[in-house]
């Protein structure tokens, strides 16, 4: 496969950053008074203004030339007919074909179609609980992407919930998050979704374990599992798990990864709390970016320009962070879920030909919802000394939201945006203020606008995204859909439970011993 730094695109990169040194974004903006509309692109319903990151005409011709020279058309056209991209697990990244309809292997829909005649019983109430009684309650027991994907989208959409019952997500393994929401809980109403890839996840598999102590606990009817659990997995021994029906598991493949398995049977949780339609909107939606991402020139594609300009800042401005805004309360979960996406997708040191590569991959994420972040860390990115490129997420308008509201944080996003551009130096009435309150500007930052916060718009949204995380790894010459750095914790962590039970330290290293001491020590004294 081809290194980047070998692309003679690469070293005109490096020359053309050096050039660009002295330039800044207010330069930018006054050589070209189109700036604004030049460097913005709509596509899938979505408007992306990128005129506020500190790129020419110039940059973003090296960029493609550096996407072009990775192979990426051919790429993507690889992925998106499912050939086996996931090279280390030899399979395919194939999470496009479950929102491609007619297009797609028929299991697909057959899977989805099962899924909508489950969330159509269980809302209409043709599915009953043991003792007869409606489902009020859903609650999805996953970690990772059996969580984040589906509890991000119910979140976002949940302004769009007609009816349905009520969904809860519980990932986190140290039983508080569980107990907290079943305490305010009735057995006889609750449904669990046991979402797992693998079936083989610790935190879930105890999770669930607790959930059906706690049905049991409310009736000794043997036949109650089968009325309030059901599972979602890749492994098909998920419903022997419980002794249940083939019924009560659905399933999706392994050629979808988990941190892309919301558009599957991971989503029931959204189906079955906002109804299917609303689902499928989410698939459609998400189809329509593919759909632009397969056919648009790379530089009016806006996955590939979303994924240049974060290599741009990466590797070439040597930015290794990249901050998510969403102006939207229902979009609190975004940040989180582009977390795992991005970075279990793109943490990644070595590369296709097995060698430990010698260049930035993988950027860190973070981000909260605005407005509240400009009472967190806004600060920071205005008046700190690192210039990091913002990704504000703006919808124009939301469910359950007064047209002040909505003019309300249009303004704070917008205005955030442009004095991280502008500074307040520029403003004569500040000209002669102390420099403790100046703020520089030259800071960069896009903002992705969606016309309203609905189940088509968002869906477009995540597909941007999944799509540019496949530009930087084809850039980088990285695996996106492996996640070997996640599985040794994982058994370490089971082997550390055995020696913590046993007092058997012996193996550990000295600070892990002296950790564990003090678990035992306490566990000791909290048994006296
Ligand atoms: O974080 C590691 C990981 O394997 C993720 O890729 C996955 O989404 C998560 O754990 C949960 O895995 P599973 O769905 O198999 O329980």
């Amino acid at each position: 496969m081809t290194r980047p730094t070998t692309s003679p695109a690469w070293k005109a990169l490096q020359e053309h950053v050096e050039q660009q040194s002295n330039t800044t974004l207010a330069d930018l903006f006054a050589a070209d008074e189109q700036r604004a509309q030049n460097f913005s692109l709509t596509a899938a319903g979505l408007h992306l203004d990128y005129s506020k990151q500190p790129v020419t005409e110039r940059t973003l011709e090296l960029l493609t030339s550096l996407a072009a020279d990775a192979g990426l058309p051919l790429k993507t056209q690889a992925m998106l007919k499912g050939e086996r991209v996931n090279y280390t697990e030899d399979r395919p990244a194939w999470h496009t074909a479950l929102r491609a309809g007619e297009d797609a292997p028929p299991e697909i829909e057959a899977e989805l179609h099962r899924m909508e005649a489950f969330c159509t019983a269980v809302r209409d109430g043709s599915w009953l609980g043991y003792n007869g009684q409606r489902i009020t309650d859903i609650v999805n027991l996953g970690v990772g992407g059996s969580d984040l994907g589906p509890r991000m989208v119910c979140h976002a959409l949940s302004g769009h919930a007609k009816g349905g019952p009520s969904v809860h997500f519980i990932a986190n393994a140290d039983g508080a998050e569980l107990a907290l929401t079943l305490n305010k809980l009735e057995p006889a109403t609750t449904l669990f979704v046991v979402v797992s890839k693998t079936f083989g996840t610790a935190e879930t598999r105890s999770n669930a374990d607790s959930a059906l102590s706690w049905l049991r606990s409310a009736t000794s009817d043997t036949g109650a599992i089968a009325r309030h659990f059901i599972t979602v997995s890749a492994n098909p021994k998920a419903t022997e798990t419980f002794n249940l029906p083939d019924a009560n598991g659905f399933t999706f493949w392994d050629w979808v990864g988990g941190r892309y398995s919301l558009w599957s049977t991971v989503g029931i949780g959204i189906a079955l709390s906002l109804g299917m339609p609303v689902f499928r909107e989410l698939l459609a939606g998400a189809a329509e970016m593919d759909q632009h991402f397969a056919t648009a020139p790379l530089k009016q594609n806006m996955p590939v320009l979303l994924g240049l300009l974060g290599i741009w800042q990466n590797n070439f401005l040597g930015v290794g962070q990249q901050v998510i805004l969403p102006y939207s309360y229902y979009l609190e979960y975004l940040p989180a879920y582009l977390q795992q996406l991005e970075m279990e997708s793109n943490g990644k040191r070595v590369d296709s030909d097995g060698q430990v590569v010698d260049y930035a991959t993988g950027a860190s994420i973070w981000g909260q919802v605005g407005t509240n972040a400009q009472h967190a860390f806004l600060q920071w990115l205005q008046q700190g000394t690192a210039k990091i490129p913002v990704d504000f997420v703006l919808p124009l308008t939301v469910p359950l939201q007064t047209p002040e509201q909505q003019l309300f944080q249009v303004a704070s996003c917008l205005a955030q945006s442009a004095v991280l551009m502008r500074g307040n130096q520029a403003d004569n009435s500040t000209a002669a203020m102390d420099i403790q309150r100046q703020l520089p500007g030259d800071r960069p930052s896009s903002t992705l606008i969606l016309p309203t916060l609905d189940a088509r718009h968002l869906g477009a949204l995540l597909a941007l995204y999944e799509h540019k995380v496949f530009v930087q790894s084809v850039v980088w010459d990285i695996n996106a859909f492996d996640q070997w750095g996640v599985e040794h914790g994982k058994h370490m962590a089971s082997g550390l439970m055995d020696d913590l039970t046993s007092g058997e330290l012996g193996q550990h290293d000295p600070s892990t011993r002296n950790l564990a001491a003090k678990f035992i020590e306490r566990r000791g004294s909290a048994k006296n």
